[in-house]
């Protein structure tokens, strides 16, 4: 592996990346990450990502590992010293290492890693040809809208989408509505041409996607009708489209819900419009502003 990663102020080889076995990212998923996309050599709504790093911090009352300013400077670094035209960074913010205790050690200096991965974000495959998706109970903790590090559930719903011959897996939380995908936000579009997600206030049960924010913007701009509110599988089945949305996918059509065709069975008109329009907005944006 040539690429580098950033460890605790050390540019370093990904594989001589190395954080204590007491971080308590390691013993308890006591942290939080953002994941920004990168399109011609730079970074995509990052000002938003780090607003939202600034929200989970606080709510779990980690203190920035150094100022925003700083840990910008840093992104910048990595993203060049990686080369990386197209693709993502990853950063992670733990508590720090202490000794094992569950309550929040009287001095421990948060931790900062950071690396980039190289991946088609303009042209994909699952765009293309749009994906399927299958729905599993949520059991995450309730505090989704955190971004935290504390994945095991997501790690298991993306397993078992996988196993079921899908592309992600859509929560479903006890009242039979569905929450988000495992990585990423949920969307039907309605034959009236309204797009309709789950409401992001805190307690609605979702990560504020910040891809989900920026779409809610854009098709603003756009003249299509939004609608923040929940629905079900049997809503989604029925849907004449649905979607889902992350700084990883931008926006991916889905075509089957549990195995049942959406729609038409492929993708269109509104999912892909809107992947248009949001490739335009970062590209606009990634060439034009030095973030
Ligand atoms: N995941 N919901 C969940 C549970 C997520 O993990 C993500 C992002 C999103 C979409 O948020 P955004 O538009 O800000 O990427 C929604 C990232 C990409 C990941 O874990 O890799």
């Amino acid at each position: 592996m040539g690429r580098f990663a950033y460890v605790n102020g050390h540019y370093v080889r990904e594989r001589d990346a190395e954080v204590s076995a007491f971080d308590r990212g390691f013993l308890f998923a006591d942290g939080v990450y953002e994941v920004s996309a990168i399109l011609n050599g730079r970074m995509v709504d990052n000002d938003l990502h780090l607003a939202r790093l600034d929200r989970s911090l606080g709510e779990l009352q980690i203190d920035w590992p150094m100022s925003e300013r700083a840990l910008l400077q840093v992104q910048h670094e990595l993203i060049r010293r990686n080369r990386t035209k197209e693709g993502l960074i990853y950063l992670q913010v733990t508590r720090g290492a202490a000794p094992r205790d569950f309550k929040f050690p009287e001095a421990a200096v948060p931790s900062l890693f950071m690396f980039t991965q190289e991946r088609k974000l303009r042209s994909s495959a699952a765009a293309r040809s749009g994906v399927s998706v299958v729905t599993m109970p949520d059991i995450r903790w309730k505090r989704p809208d955190i971004k935290s590090i504390a994945l095991l559930p997501q790690a298991l719903g993306k397993q078992q989408a996988a196993e079921e011959g899908a592309f992600e897996g859509w929560m479903v939380d006890d009242k039979g509505f569905v929450t988000e995908g495992t990585s990423s936000n949920a969307w039907i579009v309605t034959h009236d041409g309204v797009i309709r997600t789950r409401p992001a206030r805190e307690g609605s049960g979702i990560l504020a996607g910040i891809t989900r924010q920026s779409i809610i913007r854009l098709a603003k701009e756009t003249g299509i009708k939004i609608e923040e509110k929940a629905f079900t599988p049997a809503e989604a089945y029925n849907a004449a489209e649905a979607m889902m949305t992350s700084a990883g996918a931008f926006v991916v059509p889905i075509v089957r819900i549990d195995g049942r065709p959406v729609g038409t069975g492929s993708p269109g008109p509104v999912a892909p419009r809107l992947r248009e329009i949001y490739l335009e907005m970062a590209d606009e944006q990634t060439r034009r502003r030095p973030v």
